[in-house]
């Protein structure tokens, strides 16, 4: 790679032999050979070096797939990436390529509310047990240990409550306990931290977010180290979890902006944080104040901050926060983030209110807001017009 990964994601992929300055997308369930012998050739070379872009069937992938494949194992620094049709997808293979009935996990209590239902209840059908633990008290994590605990599994910050966990430690109980780590890594993205260089054998992205960066796209992507890497290999091929040519293309186009993109989120961001957190009437969930543990636990691990906060707004008038977040005129309602722009969603107990250790009083609300890359300024506007509802 070149010094600066910057500069490695605006070079990268081109193709010199259809003269084109991106690669092309090749599509393919069948891959055509001149021969069985040529054939064969290509299933003893899989066989040797399984990273090595050498496919018989499109379900193995193509040369579009393994261009992004080997764009994000250079981004995130690790053996081998693995692509997913959704980042949920690439969640799904971590947890099912190490685990077995019988095994027991701990998971972070604030996760995605997906993979919460997956651990608690889903893998319970398959005698798989999950114990969740509190991000900001890890001797819950370390008294569940058991002989029978396979994995740690993280997601930081917390969704929601933006709860920013001190991975170094997590990471020296896993290890003295033998226990394998896996991380969701969508917020920060390896942009701003590196999680298998860290010390995680798995770290997910949802690529549906900051790395496509466009809301046009779904997918998934899960590093590994050389340690896990053969059991994933082996749960892909099983599960035929693999991303389309298609959206494998658009990821790597989205990508050759990721670094100028997120630049800007975090500006934008930080510029909306710091007139969120004048206010009086909520708690901001950002890593903004210097004086919060939040703050210096984000700061000890990354390198910045992407565009996806949170408020704690406190108040006895639930209608009053619909009304706030209703009156916003430049951030959309849905789900998901990570593209361009502004998003917000007010919380309902749905996803949150099944956690264990969700610190939330019944006049406290939650409200999530993506910053995009529009005017900050325009942005902070809009904010400071609905807030006249808060009551
Ligand atoms: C933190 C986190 N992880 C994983 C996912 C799942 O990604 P996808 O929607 O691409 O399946 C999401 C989606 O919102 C997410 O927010």
């Amino acid at each position: 790679m070149s010094k600066s990964f910057k500069t490695f994601l605006k070079h990268t992929a081109k193709d010199f032999h259809n003269q084109s300055v991106n690669p092309p997308v090749v599509r393919a369930s069948t891959i055509i050979f001149k021969s069985m012998r040529d054939i064969r050739k290509t299933q003893a070379k899989a066989k040797k070096n399984p990273i090595g872009g050498h496919y018989d069937y499109g379900r193995q992938g193509t040369s579009t797939t393994y261009i992004l494949q080997k764009i994000l194992t250079k981004l995130e620094e690790c053996h081998h990436v693995f692509t997913t049709p959704t980042g949920f997808g690439a969640v799904f293979l971590a947890i099912f390529s190490v685990t077995r009935p019988g095994d027991e996990i701990i998971v972070a209590d604030p996760v995605y509310s997906p993979t919460r239902l997956l651990t608690e209840k889903f893998l319970k059908e398959f005698d798989i047990k999950t114990i969740f633990y509190n991000p900001s008290d890890l001797k819950t994590l370390e008294k569940n240990i058991t002989k029978k605990t396979k994995l740690i599994f993280v997601e930081n910050p917390g969704s929601n409550t933006f709860d920013f966990q001190d991975l170094g430690k997590i990471l020296s109980i896993a290890k003295k306990n033998k226990i394998l780590t896996a991380i969701d890594n969508t917020w920060g993205t390896p942009y701003f931290l590196k999680p298998i260089k860290l010390g995680f054998d798995m770290s997910i992205v949802s690529a549906t977010k900051y790395y496509s960066g466009h809301s046009d796209v779904m997918g998934g992507s899960l590093a590994v180290n050389k340690k896990v890497f053969a059991k994933v290999y082996n749960a892909e091929r099983i599960t035929g979890l693999r991303l389309g040519p298609d959206d494998a293309y658009l990821i790597t186009r989205g990508l050759r902006t990721l670094d100028v993109r997120l630049d800007r989120h975090r500006e934008n961001a930080n510029k909306v944080a710091a007139f969120l957190s004048r206010n009086k009437k909520f708690k901001l969930l950002y890593p903004f104040k210097k004086d919060s543990v939040n703050f210096r636990m984000w700061k000890k691990y990354y390198s910045g901050a992407s565009g996806l906060m949170g408020l704690k707004i406190k108040s006895k008038n639930i209608n009053s926060v619909r009304k706030f977040v209703n009156s916003l005129n430049l951030f959309g309602y849905g789900y998901s983030w990570g593209g361009f722009e502004s998003l917000a969603l007010h919380q309902e107990f749905r996803e949150t209110g099944k956690r264990k250790y969700l610190n939330l009083a019944k006049d406290e609300h939650l409200v999530r807001l993506h910053i995009g890359l529009e005017d900050p300024n325009d942005l902070i506007a809009d904010i400071k017009q609905a807030l006249k509802h808060l009551k």
